[in-house]
């Protein structure tokens, strides 16, 4: 059993959520091709894929740190950059063991799981933190502007 994106999920951050579901939602697309037998050829291509996905969002995530003078930044960079770790060792394994229809759903069903933990421990805290710096801008923004 895998995990699918649901509501639960939600941060509230436009942009972050829409990243996050598409990336369940290819991840379900690829386990259920598995099932039906057509993940065999595109086994190898799998986790590449996957990986291009997770390496944008964290990009996009960092850039908004960064816009929005996040403090959490280089802690939250640093999560990121651990589970790119653990994605590598999970492809030494793959080319070690071959790509094999069950180590590849076995490794989208992991990347899956660290995501889910990631958003609900860090990701729901950024958009919070977004929403309020964009919310305080608001303030300044709504002074009259001297002629
Ligand atoms: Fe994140
Ligand atoms: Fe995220």
């Amino acid at each position: 059993m895998y995990t699918k994106w649901s509501e639960q999920l939600l941060t509230g951050n436009e942009i972050i959520d829409k990243q996050h579901k598409e990336i369940f939602e290819q991840a379900a697309r690829m386990i259920e091709s598995g099932k039906t037998g057509k993940i065999e050829s595109e086994a190898g291509k799998i986790i590449e894929y996957l990986e291009g996905y997770y390496n944008r969002h964290f990009t996009t995530e960092e850039e908004l740190q960064k816009k929005h003078g996040y403090p959490g930044y280089e802690a939250h960079k640093e999560m990121h950059q651990r589970f790119r770790e653990e994605l590598g060792e999970l492809k030494h394994k793959l080319a070690a063991y071959g790509a094999s229809p069950e180590l590849t759903t076995e490794s989208v069903v992991l990347m899956l799981e660290w995501l889910a933990k990631h958003i609900d421990k860090s990701d729901k805290i950024l958009a919070v933190y977004i929403q309020n710096t964009q919310s305080g801008k608001s303030i300044p923004d709504s002074r009259p502007v001297k002629p």
